[in-house]
């Protein structure tokens, strides 16, 4: 079983500092960054300064706390920073003793590549020397990634979400809420340095300018901060709805067969119809839409009466199940007993015969989730494993529990990404279809009604019937 890795060993351990004023989306982009690459299996954490300023006692601070003459203020900062700084080493160093390898015995290829991110506001010249001389006593590469933004729209909308969301403000009305973040920032751009390439040119930096407007990129020097780079640029912030479908009930889900590329059953081509309902009531006339599907029958069956541009990729096909495709799990229980246990001890790293593993899955996403990043509304209309995927970048679904999500057929998912998590909202189609879930250790296909864990984590969201 192969993992395959998506770094080098030059990227042990990278540290991710980010810099910039407040409501510039540092937060944000931290936070995709951590969903991105746990996604990949790179380990990832991010630490942000203001919840250890707050652990150490100051949690509700005005205006006033960030004047950067206040003495009193300063050694609270510094000593949230010491904190911050202090969990990083740590958490790099319990990465490279035991954490790496996995029960197996394995390596298992996932941890020993690790990114902390520092979510710190602290912007000053001095101050980046600091966390410099830090890193590189603690053999830490540094990598700086400033969000500069003027666009007073961005901002505003960021003040208000701050305002409203964090626990700096809990219990303050937005408005005065606002004008004390306000006020912070002014105290934060008195002493903000900007990272330019005369003075910077030492560092490696990335620099987002109203997001994605302009990038400047300085000494990008291994892989895995080349694909962090890849992935900043790639970030739109507009707000928009991914629409996510299973195709329509197929004539090998009747059969409990899998893989396979058989035409929809006559309840499946009832849903693509009422797809095309469900569509135009919940997406607004003038609001555009794009389609994706696999290069299966079955899922461009179900996309057949929708009346948008439509686009089929081949990474959207489901997994590969090699040597078992077109079986019955009972069949494959009885045919490869040992591969259909060792797949339900690791469903994530089992790659079937001649076929292939979840991860393989993930992997050959990568393109349409870049893609997705930068696109407005999207459908996708595809296969039960490849939404599980796709679902766990979104929600953060960590690995091991993804491939037991339960996602029903004929029920629509939208997912709106907002800055702190994404929503979810399940529309059920109410056209019967057989279930397809599979649950560990047994070959029935089915979930038990009272069926709990991990897979039942969409059951949580809340549903519309239509
Ligand atoms: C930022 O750094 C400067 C200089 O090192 C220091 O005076 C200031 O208090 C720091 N601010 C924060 C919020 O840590
Ligand atoms: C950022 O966006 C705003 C609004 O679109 C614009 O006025 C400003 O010039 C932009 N700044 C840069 C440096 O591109």
């Amino acid at each position: 079983m192969a993992v395959k890795r998506i770094s080098n060993e030059n990227d042990m351990k990278l540290c991710v500092v980010m810099v910039g004023l407040p409501a510039r989306g540092k937060s944000y982009i931290s936070q995709k960054i951590v969903r991105y690459l746990s996604w990949l299996s790179i380990g990832c954490k991010c630490f942000n300064v203001g919840n250890y300023r707050r652990v150490l006692g100051v949690d509700k601070p005005k205006y006033g706390f960030f004047d950067f003459d206040n003495m009193a203020s300063y050694h609270v900062r510094e000593a949230a920073l010491e904190m911050a700084f202090k969990d990083i080493t740590e958490w790099f160093d319990g990465n490279s003793d035991s954490d790496n390898i996995d029960n197996t015995g394995h390596s298992n290829g996932s941890l020993t590549h690790s990114v902390a991110i520092l979510d710190a506001t602290n912007s000053t010249r001095e101050r980046r020397d600091w966390i410099l001389q830090r890193c590189h006593e603690h053999g830490i590469q540094p990598m700086f990634l400033e969000s500069w933004c003027d666009d007073p729209e961005t901002i505003a909308a960021n003040i208000k979400d701050i305002a409203t969301t964090s626990p700096d403000y809990e219990g303050q009305d937005e408005c005065s809420a606002s004008q004390d973040f306000k006020k912070r920032i002014e105290n934060y751009k008195s002493v903000y340095s900007s990272l330019n390439t005369a003075d910077d040119k030492s560092l490696t930096f990335v620099k987002l300018i109203n997001i994605s407007h302009e990038i400047v990129i300085n000494r990008i020097e291994t892989y895995l901060q080349s694909r962090i780079v890849f992935y900043v640029m790639n970030i739109r912030i507009r707000p928009k709805c991914i629409w996510l479908s299973r195709h329509g009930e197929s004539i090998y889900n009747v059969e409990q067969k899998i893989g396979g590329d058989s035409s929809l059953s006559e309840r499946g081509l009832k849903y693509a119809a009422k797809l095309r309902e469900l569509i135009n009531e919940n997406v607004e006339n003038n609001e555009r839409l794009s389609v994706w599907t696999s290069t299966l029958c079955r899922t461009q069956q179900t996309a057949q009466y929708l009346p948008y541009e439509k686009l089929e990729w081949k990474a959207l096909d489901e997994l590969d199940a090699g040597v078992c495709d077109g079986m019955t799990y009972e069949e494959i229980e009885d045919v490869y007993p040992e591969d259909f246990k060792a797949r339900d001890d690791d469903k994530y790293e089992y790659r079937y015969r001649g076929g292939e593993s979840y991860r393989d899955v993930v992997i050959r996403l990568e393109p349409v989730i870049m893609e997705l990043e930068r696109q407005e509304n999207v459908l996708i209309i595809t296969h039960q494993a490849v939404l599980r995927c796709i679902y766990a970048y979104f929600m953060n679904v960590p690995k091991e529990e993804s491939p037991w999500v339960s996602i029903p057929l004929h029920t629509l998912i939208k997912l709106e990404p907002r800055a702190y998590g994404t929503k979810v909202t399940l529309i059920k189609a109410n056209i019967p279809a057989v279930s397809t879930y599979k649950e560990k250790g047994t070959s029935h296909v089915g979930e038990s009604t009272d069926a709990e864990g991990a897979h039942n984590m969409l059951v949580n969201a809340p549903e519309m019937t239509q």
